[in-house]
């Protein structure tokens, strides 16, 4: 749109060839360990055109694996769960150990006389664990994922992710009318966060916003408004991180891992972003929160003074005809949507034209765009 077509954002084309030459290429997150918590648990992740099967073995490793059996090729497992002490295909019943070697094909001796089982293990895919998170790669020995992260690793906040718990009830699934990069571009737009949002992320100080491309990964912070940060006890909406640094101090650190999975970690929670690619025009975004561990009671009671502290907040447009219009929802992930949504409906006009764009705070929409463009010519 700036550095890219417009079919970038539009064609069957170039979203096929992403899932090949970004998705497929690069780790991609898979879950959290806390997905997993017994031998034989599984889930499963699409990655470019690549099914993965992401499992715990009886030694209580997590393995990776292409999800199709050698036999004929089929999907082995479906979604999430637990096998027992094997997988199995549903096919023909071929089965593999949780360590992918094939364990017993039915009719072996009078139909496969001359079969290698040592031969017909399941195709090996990687997976390396940061932060509590699962990630997985396709192939079986590609860059390390510490190296692929490179320094973003020491830009994303101090949580300490492992200590935190997550808030199942605060997870969310949306699907969204548009191009997968431009929830990824509003992600990281820095431009919009006091104009889109001035009733919703207020309480962050947006013109001090610090952030950049680190190779690939894009960084992000910005400090609380002091407001915020002087009552902080009484308007967080949640028990505050208790752990922040010099070097990291107080604030939201919101990166994005390329290409799709956004953390924000903020002065009370921390939280992923995973924007899911599903066609041109249509992107799943699953988000998952870990707080401080506190007791129920303690949530209430900050929810409370938080309601209290934050009850002249509402939404962009505090009047209006639609009591559904995101722009009164007071909640900024609909707004997004909303101006995500609008966005792709304004790439079908033949007037559509990209004007000046901000020289800072949207400086990153346009390296995203170059990143993905020398990804599209690798
Ligand atoms: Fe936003």
């Amino acid at each position: 749109m700036i550095n890219l077509p417009k079919d970038a954002y539009t064609s069957t084309t170039w979203f096929e060839k992403e899932q090949e030459k970004i998705f497929e290429q690069n780790w991609q997150f898979a879950g959290f360990t806390s997905d997993l918590n017994e031998a034989g648990e599984f889930l499963t992740v699409q990655v470019g055109r690549i099914n993965l099967i992401v499992v715990k073995g009886p030694d209580l490793k997590i393995r990776a694996f292409h999800n199709q059996c050698r036999h004929r090729g089929t999907q082995l497992l479906r979604t999430c769960g637990k096998a027992g002490k094997a997988l199995t295909c549903p096919y023909h019943d071929w089965s593999y150990s949780l360590e992918g070697d094939l364990l017993s094909v039915p009719q072996q001796r009078e139909e496969f006389p001359d079969l290698d089982k040592k031969m017909l293990g399941l195709h090996r895919a990687s997976v390396s664990i940061w932060k509590e998170m699962i990630w997985v790669h396709p192939e079986p020995a590609p860059e390390p994922l510490t190296d692929w992260l490179g320094d973003i690793k020491g830009l994303v906040g101090p949580h300490r992710v492992e200590e935190l718990i997550e808030d199942p009830d605060s997870a969310t699934e949306h699907e969204i009318k548009a191009n997968w990069k431009i929830v990824a571009e509003n992600y990281i737009d820095g431009y919009h966060l006091a104009h889109l949002h001035s009733a919703t992320l207020n309480m962050y100080a947006h013109q001090q916003q610090e952030c950049g491309f680190v190779g690939k990964h894009f960084a992000f912070y910005e400090p609380l408004t002091d407001k915020y940060a002087d009552n902080l006890k009484e308007m967080s909406p949640l028990p505050p991180i208790d752990h922040f640094t010099e070097e990291q101090p107080l604030g939201a650190y919101v990166p994005l891992i390329f290409p799709n999975l956004g953390i924000g970690a903020s002065e009370s929670s921390w939280s992923i972003f995973h924007i899911i690619p599903l066609a041109p025009n249509l992107t799943r975004v699953i988000t998952r929160t870990k707080v401080m561990p506190a007791s129920g009671w303690a949530y209430f009671r900050q929810s409370q003074r938080s309601n209290n502290a934050f009850a002249s907040m509402s939404g962009k447009y505090a009047e209006g005809t639609s009591p559904d219009d995101p722009m009164q929802s007071g909640d900024f992930m609909a707004e997004d949507i909303f101006a995500c949504e609008q966005q792709q409906k304004a790439l079908n006009s033949p007037y559509f034209s990209v004007g000046p764009t901000a020289q800072n705070q949207e400086a990153s929409v346009r390296d995203f765009q170059s990143i993905i463009n020398l990804e599209m010519e690798q």
